[in-house]
C-alpha cells in the first residue's frame, strides 16, 4: 500500500515531504498526484513516457509466463541473497509486475515484526497495476529510472534491479550506507535455443564490461552467482517467454508461432542468469 511507503518519498516537483491525502499523494507545498484506482501513483511530471516501457501485451505475457513458476528458482535465489541483507526497505527499479519484489518481501516476512516494505518503480503503468497488489506492503510508483528518483536519500536498505535499466548515481543516493544492490542480468547462454527459431536478440557480449563501467564508480561488487534453469516449455509458454522479452518490440507474434510449430513440444530451453551483489562505495 502506498501509505506504507509515503514517508520514504519526496515530491518530484519541489522535493518536499509527501503524505497520502485521501486518494492522492500531496506534498507540503500542495503538489498533488492522484492515486490510480488500481493502487499505483504516477509521479512523472507531465506523464512523460519514453518508448522503453513494456507494452500491455508484454506485461500480459510476462504475468502469464511468471505464473507458470518456471522462473521460481530465480525468485528463490534472489530472496536468499536478499535475506542476508535483512532489509527493512526494498526498492525495485524496473519492478515490472512485482514478481521478484513480492518473492523477496514474502521470504523476509517470516521474521518477527511487520516485515519490510517495498517500493516498486517502473515506467509501465500496466505493469504497476499488478505490482501494486503483488504483496501487501508494496507501494507502486510510475517513474522513469533516468530521472532523479522521488525517493529520500538513504531511504532504501536493498535495491533490486532485474533485467531493467540502471541509474547508478541514483541507486547510490537512495541506498543507505552499508546497503545492498542486487542486479540480475541474462547470462550469455540465456535462451540460446530460442535465438535462431524466434529471432530473439542475443545477449550483448559486452554486457559485463558495460555493467562494471556503469556501476563501478559507485558500487563495489561483493558476490556473484550464476544460475541456470533447464526448462521444458509448452509452445504457449515459449510464446509467452518470447513475447515478454525485449525482442517483442521487433518480432511478429504470428511469425514466432509459425516457427514454434516446427519445434518439439515440450521444448528444451535454458534460462541462464547472473546475480551480482554490490555495496555502495
Ligand atoms: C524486462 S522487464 C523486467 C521487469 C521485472 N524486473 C521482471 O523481471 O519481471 C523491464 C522493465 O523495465 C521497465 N522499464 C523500461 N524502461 C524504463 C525506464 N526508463 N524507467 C523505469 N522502468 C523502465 C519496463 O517497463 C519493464 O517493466
Ligand atoms: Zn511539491
Amino acid at each position: 500500500m502506498l501509505d506504507d511507503v509515503a514517508g520514504l518519498l519526496i515530491c518530484p516537483v519541489c522535493g518536499a515531504d509527501v503524505a497520502l491525502a485521501g486518494a492522492a499523494l500531496r506534498c507540503t507545498n500542495g503538489h498533488t498526484f492522484d492515486v490510480a484506482r488500481q493502487g499505483y501513483v504516477n509521479l512523472m511530471p507531465g506523464g512523460a513516457r519514453p518508448g522503453t516501457a513494456d507494452t500491455p501485451d508484454m506485461v500480459a505475457a510476462r504475468a502469464a509466463f511468471l505464473e507458470t513458476g518456471h522462473y521460481h528458482p530465480l525468485a528463490a535465489a534472489l530472496a536468499a541473497l536478499a535475506s542476508v541483507a535483512e532489509p527493512d526497505v526494498v526498492l525495485d527499479a524496473g519492478a515490472g509486475t512485482g514478481y521478484y519484489l513480492a518473492a523477496v518481501l514474502d521470504a523476509l516476512r517470516s521474521r518477527p515484526g511487520p516485515g519490510p516494505v517495498g517500493v516498486a518503480l517502473d515506467i509501465s503503468s500496466r505493469a504497476l497495476r499488478r505490482a501494486a497488489r503483488a504483496a501487501p506492503r508494496i507501494g507502486a510508483i510510475a517513474w522513469d529510472t533516468w530521472q532523479p528518483f522521488p525517493v529520500r536519500s538513504g531511504a532504501a536498505s536493498l535495491i533490486l534491479n532485474v533485467f531493467a535499466p540502471r541509474n547508478a548515481p541514483e541507486f547510490h543516493r537512495v541506498l543507505r550506507p552499508g546497503g545492498t544492490l542486487i542486479v540480475v542480468t541474462p547470462a550469455e547462454s540465456h535462451l540460446a535455443e530460442l535465438i535462431a527459431p524466434a529471432a530473439l536478440l542475443t545477449v550483448d557480449e559486452q554486457k559485463d564490461s558495460r555493467l562494471a563501467a556503469t556501476l563501478g564508480p559507485y558500487f563495489s561488487q561483493s558476490e556473484r552467482r550464476s544460475l541456470t534453469i533447464p526448462l521444458r516449455l509448452t509452445h504457449p509458454e515459449a510464446a509467452a517467454l518470447i513475447a515478454m522479452g525485449p525482442s517483442a518490440h521487433h518480432t511478429d507474434p504470428a511469425a514466432t508461432a509459425r516457427h514454434l510449430a516446427t519445434l518439439p513440444s515440450p521444448l528444451p530451453v535454458t534460462a541462464a542468469f547472473d546475480l551480482t551483489v554490490y555495496h555502495p562505495r
